[in-house]
């Protein structure tokens, strides 16, 4: 009897041919900006001590009470996949001693998360970010910097149909004045025993709830905005401008919570028009407790993670992808030995000179070949036989006028730059 096929665990992203293709270049897209701007890669483990999440992100949060993958190692330790960058990073930097060094440190990583979340379409237990972080500077200038990094790689993919959300989540001071009048607010509110428990630990996060009696119930209480101490607004004022400066629209949204707990003054999320309920392609902030929470020095620090997945379906849904954006430039039909091993010499020379380039191996009958670089979908396909290699000329046929030209093999690169 066969057995069983296996399946994907539930709820986790895949990409396979050719879509990942597709995946590959939106990925590169939104690591690119942060390149050109000196940040400089960081590779973490995909796990972690829970502890680091407890206290980095905070209880309070879903991601942490609700969606974390946690286990016992066989040490019988708490390990956890990590459902975040921005706490392995801090943890990182201090064990590294990077905040020690030139200030800012500028980091960007890109890989896998986990959260256990409800599947749906965009939203998985294993999907992809790339993330920035500069620690160790407290200037709004900065704040702009991040944000444009963000929005280039959006833009580098194509997109144009999201807008960018911002808020201030202010000071420490900001936040307490704020806080006492929130929690008198709350208090007039008629909540069930968990909703309290989750305001009593952090309060902002009623603004978050998705239920619409809480939402209705939450259009009255008071907004951090107004709240914000001078230095915090003066900082604000100071990153809008900037982004104005660099032709970056945005939307204050006072009522943006994010769904972590570290932030603090500025922070924003990059909404997609055409997304659905999963629309947040990307979001960050602030974080300027997060280094002292988890045992390092007083250090600032902002930065950004964007959701590689949801940007590939905005990609997808604003009709960025063409099915023939990722092919071949050249696919080589070598009939015979000789032919074979010349083949071999003029992809390598071709590829080294940017160019990519196939060989149908296996001696396959002309016809067959021919299928495969028809299928492969590559722009232009040479037959290389012995007289080919004798006239040292190959006939290039592009593939989808099915117009062919003669062409001498040393002048291939100049024929396929066309
Ligand atoms: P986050 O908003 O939780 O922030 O996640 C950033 C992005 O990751 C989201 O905007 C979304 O595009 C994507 N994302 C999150 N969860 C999922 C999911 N279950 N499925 C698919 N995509 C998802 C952070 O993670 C912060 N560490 C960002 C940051 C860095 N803040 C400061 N520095």
């Amino acid at each position: 009897m066969a057995k069983a096929k296996l399946q994907a665990p539930k709820g986790v992203s895949e990409y396979v041919p050719p879509r990942s293709r597709a995946f590959e270049f939106v990925r590169d897209c939104l690591i690119n900006p942060a390149r050109k701007a000196g940040y400089q890669l960081i590779e973490l483990p995909v796990f972690e001590d829970t502890e680091l999440f407890t206290r980095g992100v905070g209880e309070s949060t879903d991601v942490v009470s609700k969606e974390m993958y946690t286990f016992e190692d066989r040490g019988g330790r708490s390990i956890t996949l990590r459902p975040e960058g921005t706490a392995g990073v801090m943890r990182a930097v201090i064990e590294h001693g990077l905040d020690r060094g030139q200030l800012p440190a500028k980091l960007w990583y890109s890989g896998a998360f986990f959260r256990a979340e409800r599947p749906q379409a965009g939203r998985y237990r294993q999907f992809y970010q790339v993330g920035i972080e500069a620690i160790g500077l407290d200037d709004p200038a900065i704040d702009a910097e991040v944000i444009a990094i963000a929005d280039a790689g959006f833009k580098a993919i194509g997109l144009s149909k999201y807008r960018l959300d911002i808020t201030s989540l202010g000071d420490a001071q900001s936040r307490s004045a704020h806080r006492v009048d929130l929690v008198k607010f709350i208090a007039t509110l008629d909540l069930d025993e968990a909703t309290k428990a989750r305001a009593e630990l952090n309060p902002l996060r009623l603004f978050d709830d998705k239920r619409s009696e809480i939402a209705q119930a939450m259009q009255g209480a008071p907004l951090l905005m107004d709240y914000l101490s001078d230095a915090s607004r003066a900082h604000f004022e100071k990153v809008k401008e900037y982004l104005d400066a660099l032709g970056i629209s945005w939307t204050l949204n006072p009522r943006m919570v994010r769904g972590l707990d570290y932030y603090t003054g500025t922070t924003f999320e990059f909404v997609h028009e055409l997304l659905g309920a999963q629309s947040g392609i990307g979001g960050g902030g602030r974080y300027d407790g997060l280094m002292a929470e988890l045992g390092g020095q007083e250090l600032s620090g902002i930065g950004f993670g964007l959701g590689v997945d949801r940007a590939l379906l905005a990609a997808e849904a604003e009709s960025l992808i063409e099915s023939d954006d990722f092919v071949s430039d050249l696919f080589i039909i070598p009939l015979g030995e000789l032919a074979k091993r010349t083949s071999l010499e003029i992809a390598a020379q071709l590829r080294k000179l940017g160019k990519t380039v196939e060989i149908a191996f296996g001696d396959r009958a002309l016809k067959g070949a021919m299928k495969a670089a028809d299928k492969s979908g590559a722009k232009y396909v040479i037959v290389l036989g012995d007289s080919e290699i004798t006239s040292g000329s190959v006939e290039l046929k592009e593939m989808k006028s099915g117009i062919t030209s003669s062409v001498t093999i040393d002048s291939l690169i100049t024929a396929l730059s066309k």
